[in-house]
């Protein structure tokens, strides 16, 4: 990737903690200096979302548009490319984005669109990861960083955490367990992208 501002824009729907991973490893690695990246902007389409808050409370810009106002998954999404392209983004970051994504939308981001989805693709794709590794006798799951293709959770695989289902493990103790090597995963994913332009 080329220029020397590359801007990231995050979009989630919860609480944020991959977001504010990537944030706190660009603040911690001097990203801005080393790399010209920075994140501009966080997006939810739940306006109570707890990551907004704590985004804006970094200086970061922060939007929400929620998707139940809209009468179309192609309104939401084009109204979605409106408050992100603005930013000129080098990178469109999903973290815990819980929206399925119109074909117009991933198009319009091609080669800039990842996601984080906890579980080992192509393995266990959808939602409910967890419980269903637990369910299928797994020994390990894990996470996978990928790009965004128009069939859900698809995209090439650009790296990956792997980590142990431990007895007794809920879904719950899977997912922290999980999620903490996300925070290490994604921000490491996010970094090699723009750092190799
Ligand atoms: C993460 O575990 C992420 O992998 C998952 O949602 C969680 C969001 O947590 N994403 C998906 O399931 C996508 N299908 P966070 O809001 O604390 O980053």
């Amino acid at each position: 990737m080329s220029g020397v501002n590359k801007n990231i824009v995050i979009l989630i729907s919860g609480s944020g903690s991959n977001m504010a991973a990537i944030v706190e490893a660009s603040f911690k690695q001097r990203w801005q200096a080393r790399m010209g990246a920075r994140v501009a902007a966080v997006i939810s389409n739940k306006v109570a979302a707890q990551g907004l808050s704590w985004a804006r409370e970094q200086g970061i810009a922060t939007r929400a548009l929620e998707h139940t106002q809209f009468s179309s998954r192609e309104a939401f999404d084009a109204a979605l490319m409106a408050e992100i392209d603005p930013f000129e983004p080098a990178l469109v970051v999903l973290a815990g984005f819980m929206r399925i994504l119109t074909p117009g939308f991933v198009q319009h981001y091609e080669g800039r669109l990842i996601n984080i989805h906890p579980s080992l693709l192509p393995a266990f794709t959808g939602l409910k990861t967890h419980q269903r590794a637990i369910d299928a006798g797994c020994r390990f799951t894990g996470a996978t960083v990928h790009r965004v293709s128009t069939e859900l959770d698809h995209g090439e695989i650009l790296d990956q955490a792997v980590v142990p289902v431990l007895a007794g493990d809920t879904a719950e103790t899977l997912a922290a367990r999980v999620l903490t090597q996300e925070h290490i995963l994604y921000p490491r994913a996010v970094e090699r992208l723009l750092g190799a332009g």
